[in-house]
């Protein structure tokens, strides 16, 4: 497996594989990772001739406050993982090399990032659709693979690809979960085993929301209820049920929507969500 370490070798050797005529498909990720981001890496091998996944904390989508310093970064455990399912190239550039003194352009993504995690994280979505912006000119993938685990980052990565004309296919792939429902994520190890029994309310509380949905209940205040009865016990960051492509709050449920939720345990915070499409099959 290759490994780059800046733009300029990444580039190389993207360029050399569309020589070759090669579709590229790109996982961008901070690293430990889990099962989830395999299943990505899984998908970008399977449906492109090459695949280069990133690991790369970025240092501008984390508030002073959060948890930057100690965000866990296994690297070589990480590598075997990657080479293990087939991924081709390494993207692991350093933060001196992404954000030089002086670094001074952003890329904002308006209306899509200002609500759920945007209003409780204001600093979050411009430091990603930034990063990834600058990863995606390293990589120049065909298709680039998101995790509908962070479903707000994927309508807002979607958003970007489209207003930019950046001429990358954007793939969402659905959530992992441990066996007892909790949706995979790297910070669920600093969970105490306390909080990690507590945690199991998120995924629980969307499953039976997802049951009253199939049932057809259509009134989402209804649903919102639910949920925050059904997460009483943690500390709700937010229980929100929006357009699944637009994130703007939805009151009657008639299309395709997203059911969000996040809250601040003591030792992590966390997010889950389903997706439900009262005239399909659930997204
Ligand atoms: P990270 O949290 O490492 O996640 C990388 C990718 O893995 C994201 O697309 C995320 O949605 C996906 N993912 C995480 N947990 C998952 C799960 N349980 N099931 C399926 N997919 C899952 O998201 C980021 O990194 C960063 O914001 C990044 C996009 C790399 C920009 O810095």
């Amino acid at each position: 497996m290759k490994v780059l370490n800046c733009p300029e070798e990444m580039r190389a050797w993207s360029d050399a594989q569309r020589g070759r005529h090669k579709t590229i498909g790109f996982v961008p990720t901070m690293g430990a990772l889990h099962a989830g981001h395999l299943s990505l890496a899984e998908a970008a091998v399977r449906e492109n001739d090459t695949a280069v996944a990133s690991i790369f904390v970025n240092p501008t989508q984390f508030a002073p406050h959060e948890d930057f310093n100690r965000y866990p970064r296994p690297f070589e455990a990480d590598m075997a993982k990657l080479e293990g399912v087939g991924v081709e190239a390494v993207y692991a550039p350093s933060p001196a090399g992404m954000y030089p003194e002086e670094y001074s352009t952003y890329v904002i993504v308006e209306q899509v990032s200002e609500g759920l995690c945007g209003g409780s994280r204001p600093h979050f979505f411009r430091g990603v659709a930034t990063v990834v912006t600058k990863l995606f000119n390293a990589v120049k993938p065909h298709r680039a693979y998101f995790g509908q685990k962070d479903a707000q980052q994927c309508a807002v990565i979607k958003r970007m690809a489209r207003d930019l004309d950046m001429g990358i296919e954007i793939v969402e792939m659905p959530i992992v979960r441990e066996p007892d429902g909790l949706a995979m994520s790297s910070r669920n190890v600093y969970l105490t085993e306390e909080d990690r029994k507590r945690a199991l309310c998120l995924s629980r509380s969307l499953f039976e929301a997802e049951a009253r949905l199939r049932d057809g209940e259509h009134d989402a205040d209804s649903i919102v209820r639910g949920v925050r009865d059904g997460m009483a016990g943690v500390e709700i960051d937010y229980v929100a049920l929006v357009d699944a492509e637009t994130m703007r709050p939805v009151r009657e449920i008639t299309g395709p929507i997203l059911l969000a939720v996040a809250a601040q345990l003591p030792t992590a915070r966390l997010i889950d969500n389903i997706k439900f499409d009262p005239k399909g099959t659930n997204a």
